[in-house]
């Protein structure tokens, strides 16, 4: 080497902050922790014994290494919900569609590289109902000098939403499983962890966020809970919306925040009013007749210098059935298509794809409590059922007999969607994913049944980001519709609800080779079969191919340096950082950064 490249690449190991992008090591140790809520304690599953779990800084163009050891009795993966996993969807983490999970005592380590994404996600078990305990935040800064497109905030505070179980959520699920009917729902949600005081439990404390006055400060607020769609709102504070699903807004004002399972929103709030302690408020929003646990979780904020005996202000959370401010929310989201974040919708389509989601009910002879019946979900009339060998491995390996590529495009059945319910509701069974050849544009109308009730679902979709082009109550219609698409600004995002008796429309391009997942954020909607996948053939070019999967996953020890140089089979040149989870390493510090 010669001596000049090789006083280079000192520096750059001494400073990393000299270069672009580095490679972020992260260890997450799954492991068992007693923990109390609601004056009840009981050991729950989690990373690092936090929960919610610790945030993954990472920076746009960061390689993010994740060695995920299994300490507990339940076999695990994780998934990195909304990252794009370019090429890399052995990383992606969803159980048997692109990974077996990881046994306990085993580990696995999830490699990837953020390509053309900032702002806030999140990571979560992606198995079971493990999710419950088992997530936490993902914070992606811009690429250094890289300003936000909006005014720059004096901190930023990550906000997780969740819900909390009294008893063990394994359990609530397998016994709703056997009888065939829906679970109980949570015994409370939660802000940063905790409810907040409650009536059966007063003494507990609540999340506090410390704010001095004449601060502005960015909320990444992110809602993890399984199954209930939230409402968020802070006494006598106005929010700015500025990004979802980490990709940037048109910024507006509201009162009112509403966050589906798996979405996010940054929000910027100023801490304008006078000093003192304002209730900081999360509440279900379920607009249809189905059960869901109505606790408002609670949390303050706390301006500097308040006097000790202040009271809080506190605000009403909306009605659990506020259907109009949660469709004014929805209509007030928009990309914000500037220069430099250009809205990318697809103006043709290849596929025109049209796919209900909702209920069903299928014979169970050993459900006694549903009377030989169960509840299941489906998507065009198929429930899901899980592979026991990964979809993707299959599909890397063409190991036949695992899944069928007949998943249809359009209902088996066309009947009054969203009117009075056709005499069976019985669904059919299958593995099927549907096949895109490389780089096609994709038009999905997914529209809500009214099967046995009609309901919000928000629809994952991972691998990609898309975009919302239209929306409506009722049943969509092709001909009078698409003249209102909004191909111009619509918003981008990962997750989004159908409206309760009505539907999206949605459109991506298919630049992402390998079997992605969709389904419905709502836990028990994807444990009843509201699930399918889309499978995205190779391209021609040079990088449009599926890569390789980690050497560790067939049988070889998994350690990091195999997994560093997998990337693009070259090794990484970038500094490794290892950064330990939950904290923000010098090298990430934003100041500096800010030029607006
Ligand atoms: Cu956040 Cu497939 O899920």
């Amino acid at each position: 080497m010669n001596s000049w490249v090789r006083i280079l690449v000192h520096v750059a190991l001494l400073f990393p902050v000299l270069v672009d992008s580095a490679v972020r090591q992260y260890t997450f140790d799954v492991v068992m922790k007693n923990t109390t809520r609601l004056c009840s304690s009981k050991p729950i599953v989690t990373v690092n014994g936090q929960f919610p779990g610790p945030t993954l800084y990472a920076r746009e163009d960061d390689t993010v290494l994740v060695k995920v050891v299994n300490h507990v009795n339940y076999n695990l993966s994780i998934h990195w919900h909304g990252i794009r996993q370019l090429r890399t969807g052995w990383a992606d983490g969803p159980a048997y569609i692109t990974q077996c999970p990881i046994q306990t005592g085993q580990s696995y380590v999830y490699n990837f590289t953020i390509t053309g994404q900032r702002g806030t996600l999140l990571w979560h078990a992606h198995i079971l109902w493990l999710r419950s305990t088992v997530h936490g935040a993902i914070v992606i800064f811009p690429k250094r000098g890289v300003p936000y497109p909006f005014p720059k905030p004096d901190d930023e505070v990550v906000v997780v939403l969740g819900e909390w179980w009294k008893s063990d959520t394994e359990a609530v699920i397998n016994e709703a499983l056997k009888s065939g009917l829906a679970p109980n729902v949570s015994d409370a949600h939660t802000i940063n962890g905790h409810p907040g005081p409650i009536s059966n439990c007063p003494s507990q404390g609540g999340f506090t966020l410390p704010v001095e006055n004449g601060k502005t400060y960015m909320l990444r607020l992110i809602n993890a809970a399984l199954n209930e769609e939230l409402f968020f709102k802070i006494a006598g504070h106005e929010l700015t919306v500025v990004e979802v699903d980490a990709t940037y807004v048109k910024p507006f004002k509201t009162d009112t925040i509403l966050i589906a399972p798996g979405q996010t929103t940054n929000v910027l709030v100023s801490a304008d009013q006078k000093s003192g302690i304002y209730m900081v408020a999360a509440s279900p929003f379920m607009d249809s007749p189905i059960a869901v646990d109505n606790l408002t979780a609670t949390a303050t904020l706390h301006y500097s210098g308040t006097l000790a005996n202040t009271g809080t202000t506190l605000t009403t959370p909306p009605p659990q059935n506020a259907t109009p401010i949660a469709n004014n929310f929805v209509n007030s989201l928009r990309s914000l298509n500037s220069k430099k974040y250009p809205a990318l919708v697809p103006q043709t389509i290849d596929h025109n794809l049209f796919f209900t989601v909702g209920l069903g009910i299928n014979p169970c002879p050993t459900c006694k409590a549903g009377n030989g019946s169960r509840a299941v979900a489906a998507m065009n009339n198929v429930t899901f059922v899980m592979p026991t060998t990964a979809l993707l491995q299959a599909h890397f390996f063409n190991i036949s007999g695992v899944f069928t590529t007949d998943f249809p495009g359009n209902p088996p059945h066309v009947f009054n969607y969203t009117g009075t319910p056709p005499s069976s509701l019985q669904t059919t069974n299958g593995t099927k994913v549907f096949r895109l050849a490389y780089n096609t544009t994709v038009q999905l109308v997914l529209q809500d049944t009214s099967i046995l009730a009609p309901e919000n679902h928000p629809i994952h979709l991972h691998g990609f980001n898309f975009f919302a082009i239209g929306r409506g109550l009722g049943n969509y219609n092709p001909k009078t519709d698409p003249r209102n698409f909004n191909l111009v600004d619509p918003v981008e995002r990962n997750t989004i609800g159908v409206p309760a008796g009505g539907w999206v429309a949605i459109r991506f391009r298919a630049d992402n080779p390998g079997v992605w997942f969709m389904h419905c954020h709502l836990e028990i909607h994807t444990t009843w079969g509201l699930k399918m996948a889309f499978l995205v053939d190779n391209g021609k070019g040079p990088n449009q191919s599926l890569l390789p999967p980690p050497i560790a996953q067939f049988g070889r020890p998994p350690d990091l340096v195999v997994a560093v140089p997998a990337i693009n089979g070259s090794m990484v040149s970038a500094p490794v950082v290892i950064t330990q989870a939950g904290f923000l390493d010098d090298n990430m510090d934003t100041d500096a950064e800010t030029v607006v």
